[in-house]
This record gives C-alpha cells, sequence and structure tokens, in this order.
C-alpha cells in the first residue's frame, strides 16, 4: 500500500500468546511475520545434527556461520528451512526445546541470526510484525511499536501443554520456568521489557482480546495518536 511500512516487535515469555497472536495481528494488517523463536531452533536444531557439543560454547561458535537459514514471512503459513531442509516439525521436539536456550546465549549465534532478523525487517514492503524476546530492545529497537505480552506462570504452562498435546501441566510448567530464568539472564541481549514497550498481562484474556488489543495499538500508531 502507500503507507508507510510498520514494524511491530512482540516480545515475552513462552506461552503469553505471543505466535498465535503475532500472526492474526500480520494477518490482519496485511503485514509480515517473523517467528524468532523458530529461528534459533533452526540453529540448534542443526547444532544436534551435527554432533555439535551443546556444552561448549565455543564449538557453537565456530560454526555459528554455516547453517543457511531461511524463513519465509507470510503470516498465512509461515516456513522455515536450513539448508534447504524443511525443520517447521523437528524445531518443536523436546530436544531442542531443551538445548534452545544454550545455544541462543552464545554471542555469535546471535549476532548472526540478528542480521538475518534486520534484513528480513527492512525488506517487508508493507510492515512486518516480529516476534521473539530481544527484538524491542536490541533487534529492532526503532520499532513502530513494542508491545510486550505476559501471563501467569500457571497461565503459561496451562497453554503451552494445551499446544504439547497430552503434556503435563507441572512437568511444563517447571521446563518453562527453567527456559524462561536462562533466557532473561543471559549476558547478550536477554528477555527483556524495552522502556518504551506497552505491557500487556493476557492471563485473564482470551486469544481474541489480545489479537484485538495489539491490532488497536497498531492502528493508533499509524494514525498518529
Ligand atoms: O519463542 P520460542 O519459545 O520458540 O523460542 C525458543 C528459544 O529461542 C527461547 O527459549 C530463547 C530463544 N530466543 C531468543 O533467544 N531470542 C529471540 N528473539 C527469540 C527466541
Amino acid at each position: 500500500g502507500a503507507a508507510k511500512p510498520v514494524i511491530v516487535a512482540i516480545d515475552g515469555p513462552a506461552g503469553t500468546g505471543k505466535s498465535s497472536t503475532s500472526k492474526a495481528v500480520a494477518a490482519q494488517l496485511g503485514l509480515s511475520y517473523l517467528d524468532t523463536g523458530a529461528q534459533y531452533r533452526a540453529i540448534t536444531w542443526w547444532m544436534v545434527n551435527n554432533g555439535i557439543d551443546i556444552d561448549d560454547p565455543s564449538a557453537i561458535a565456530a560454526v555459528a556461520g554455516k547453517p543457511e537459514i531461511v524463513s519465509g514471512t507470510d503470516p498465512a503459513g509461515p516456513t522455515i528451512t536450513v539448508d534447504g531442509i524443511d525443520v517447521a516439525g523437528p524445531i518443536r521436539t523436546q530436544e531442542v526445546s531443551s538445548k534452545v536456550s544454550a545455544v541462543s546465549a552464545v554471542p555469535e549465534v546471535r549476532t548472526r541470526i540478528t542480521e538475518l532478523q534486520r534484513s528480513l525487517a527492512t525488506s517487508a514492503q508493507d510492515g512486518i510484525v516480529v516476534e521473539g524476546r530481544d527484538i524491542g530492545t536490541t533487534v529492532l529497537p526503532d520499532a513502530d511499536l513494542k508491545v510486550f505480552l505476559t501471563a501467569s506462570p500457571e497461565a503459561r504452562a496451562a497453554r503451552r501443554s494445551g499446544e504439547l498435546k497430552g503434556a503435563d501441566v507441572h512437568a511444563t510448567r517447571e521446563a518453562l520456568i527453567k527456559r524462561d530464568a536462562a533466557d532473561s539472564s543471559r549476558k547478550t541481549s536477554p528477555l527483556a521489557k524495552a522502556d518504551d514497550a506497552v505491557e500487556v498481562d493476557t492471563t485473564d484474556l482470551t486469544l481474541q482480546q489480545v489479537i484485538e488489543c495489539v491490532v488497536t495499538l497498531v492502528e493508533e500508531k499509524r494514525a498518529g495518536k
């Protein structure tokens, strides 16, 4: 369209409805969509698949530039490939989930993935919704709108175990809390709310309400409010 491309950053911990919200907002507003967690999962999948020792940050750093990661940014059907292989399924396994925090804490990995994210964001014709942990703080500090989604640990665990069919809520809760702690405490661009982000607590909201809330925020920004 004729409107200036709009860049929306959506950050927050796991289980806050970030992906569902970001995808729906992008679709409603005709914007591209980027799941940055999927990129960190994809590079983690590659490390595991190539026998890289996940407990050795220097081993990870040495090969961080090797895998070619390509993200398809259509919100109706986002895709992710590594060296041409479709990894949309394999990146959601427990094994990848349990190793992604260690891999994504390595600065060389973050530099590499951040470059990919910035180039996708600046080339999106009508704008983009980018979701992750450090988008508003580090990747796109000049985003037009920054949203930080939160929810109680109970609500987040319940949502995640609903997604992973039949998963135990208590085990899911422990795994989530562990991953959030690792993501929030790492040295290089940890999970954090940007000072100018709008915080939305989704604990008592339906997905539809969260989507409406974010769409309204984007429309207000576009109208120059
Ligand atoms: O959104 P997700 O749960 O699929 O993200 C998987 C992991 O990737 C998350 O535990 C931390 C990492 N991540 C990150 O470090 N920075 C981002 N911008 C997005 C995800």
